[in-house]
């Protein structure tokens, strides 16, 4: 058996990862706020180390693969911290550990909304590794209202594509055997969208910017699925890929135009 470090682990598509990988037989040691084996806030500095050193103390120094899950929607400041940096600093102090399997992997869950209206720059100010700025910038965001500060989202997001673009063919990654891939879902059936989905206003207004010809609104499984085969053994040459597992809603907005 393998074992997994799952964050998010206590709600949505994190939950279902983590049960699927479960009834498989693998391990997995969950990392959320609460309800998992780490408890921990990934939205701070402190909290990603403390995190990351709990996980590999209780896989025994040794992880076989991260999937990283945990994230928020809210037009707030601190969605650029837990989006980015608590995925990218967590996957970083969990390089030593990955080093030890026979086939490390890792993979994060983006969002089609990277490809919406975003800021440039706040998605450079995180790729500079630069967290005061990037919530600087964020919360002059944030001040003009939730229509404005939800530009944090898709701004935390296609930073993370970006990273992970970037990073997956560095020596630290494809250099030292590990496939790093992304997940791009469109609008999943999960605690975050429930809300809005739950009002004719909020479900035409998402629907309005996540066209989902295919099957439209997705399960967690459809995303747990996917996340599970690119953190797989059998994955041995998928390096940098952002994957928009969406209802077909990337090939609606962007068309053929690749
Ligand atoms: P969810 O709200 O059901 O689960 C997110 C989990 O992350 C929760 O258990 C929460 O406690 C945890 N979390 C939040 N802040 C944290 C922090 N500071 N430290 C540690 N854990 C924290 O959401 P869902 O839908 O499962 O989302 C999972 C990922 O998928 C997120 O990154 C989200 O942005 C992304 N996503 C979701 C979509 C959707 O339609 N639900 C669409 C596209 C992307």
């Amino acid at each position: 058996t393998r074992t997994y470090v799952v964050t998010g682990s206590a709600s949505g598509i994190g939950a279902t990862t983590t049960r699927i990988l479960r009834e498989r037989g693998e391990t997995v040691i969950g990392i959320d706020l609460r309800d998992a084996e780490v408890e921990a806030d990934l939205s701070t500095a402190e909290g990603r180390a403390a995190a990351a050193a709990k996980a590999t103390e209780l896989a025994g120094g040794t992880i076989d693969a991260v999937i990283a899950c945990a994230g928020i929607s809210a037009p707030i400041p601190k969605t650029i911290s837990i989006n980015y940096f608590g995925v990218t600093e967590l996957l970083t102090a969990l390089l030593p550990a990955l080093a030890g399997s026979e086939a490390p992997r890792a993979a994060v869950v983006s969002s089609m909304a990277s490809l919406q209206p975003n800021s440039a720059e706040m998605v450079e100010a995180a790729l500079a590794g630069d967290e005061p700025r990037a919530l600087e910038i964020a919360e002059g965001l944030a001040a003009q209202g939730p229509m404005v500060g939800y530009l944090v989202y898709p701004s935390s997001k296609r930073a993370l594509a970006r990273w992970v673009r970037r990073s997956s063919i560095a020596p630290e990654w494809a250099g030292a055997g590990i496939p790093l891939n992304a997940v791009a879902p469109g609008t999943v059936l999960t605690p975050m969208t429930a809300d809005l989905l739950a009002t004719p206003e909020g479900a035409a207004m998402v629907d309005g910017a996540v066209p989902m010809p295919l099957n439209y609104h997705q399960p967690p499984e459809s995303i747990a699925h996917l996340l599970i085969w690119l953190t797989s053994v059998e994955n041995t040459h998928m390096a940098g890929q952002v994957i928009y597992d969406d209802g077909g809603a990337d090939a609606t907005l962007r068309g053929d135009d690749i």
